[in-house]
């Protein structure tokens, strides 16, 4: 058989990687000058974990050196989330159906001395290359691969730790606990959860034409007193992205990829 490429999952922190990685059998670090990155096999299939660290500069300079290395068929971006929902409980997971940048606008003009309002905005988005208009085109949402969202609805029927929803997350390098500013973003944005890495590696995704898709588990929610961050999601996390994984491979038997 021909050699299969790797799916490549990020996480940010080790709470986020390490629990898929004591899963995989040929585990080899192939680290990315200081950011640990592992390949190895989970059930006979490719795999690369990549930690990033938290942020949208190293989680999208990670996806291109890992788009590089290893032509993967697809990335995965998941981990931890605060809720943008007040429906949303700790351990319920976001599928993201669509990602959008959320430090990506610009202000109504407003004077000298006559203050600041984050409400006034104007959605500006962020350029990727865009394959039918042959140009880089600039995009508020950018939409999770079909395959992907698919293999994840297959895993949702057996997650056991609370809902799995799909919709909007949104990305920035910023940790909100204003309960109107997260109501504005819920509304601005359609955004159900706020994480610090998935726009951006999803913009780089779709540059260069790889399938994307970003996995949240509500690990906090100001919404509903859930702070503190709740680590105990991170592994709940990852063993839903390996069921993802199974099905999403699944989907291959048969035609030998
Ligand atoms: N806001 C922003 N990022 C969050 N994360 C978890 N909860 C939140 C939140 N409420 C994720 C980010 C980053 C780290 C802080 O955890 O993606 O990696």
């Amino acid at each position: 058989m021909e050699e299969q490429r790797p799916v490549v999952i990020q996480g940010a922190m080790e709470v986020e990687t390490q629990h898929i990685i004591e899963q995989m059998t040929e585990v080899r670090e192939e680290p990315f000058g200081p950011f640990r990155c592992v390949r190895g096999l989970y059930e006979g299939r490719p795999l690369v974990i990549s930690e990033t660290q938290w942020g949208m500069a190293n989680a999208s300079a990670l996806a291109a050196l890992a788009i590089a290395r290893y032509k993967p068929k697809a990335v995965i971006s998941q981990g931890t989330a605060g809720a943008h929902d007040p429906s949303l409980d700790v351990y319920d997971i976001v599928l993201g159906a669509r990602t959008a940048n959320s430090s990506a606008w610009q202000s109504h003009y407003r004077a000298a001395g006559s203050g600041v309002d984050y409400r006034g905005l104007k959605k500006l988005g962020v350029f990727a290359w865009d394959e039918r208009k042959q140009a880089f085109t600039q995009e508020v949402y950018h939409f999770g691969d079909a395959a992907l969202l698919a293999a994840a609805r297959q895993a949702a029927a057996s997650y056991r730790h609370g809902r799995v929803v799909e919709g909007t997350i949104t990305t920035c390098d910023s940790w909100n606990c204003e309960v109107d500013r997260i109501a504005f973003l819920r509304e601005f944005y359609g955004s159900l959860a706020e994480e610090m890495e998935g726009d951006a590696v999803a913009q780089i995704c779709q540059s260069f034409a790889v399938p994307f898709l970003a996995v949240r588990i509500i690990s906090n929610s100001i919404l509903r007193n859930q702070d503190p961050w709740d680590l105990g999601t991170g592994p709940a996390c990852q063993d839903f992205v390996l069921a993802l994984l199974r099905a999403y491979w699944q989907q291959d038997s048969g035609t030998g990829l």
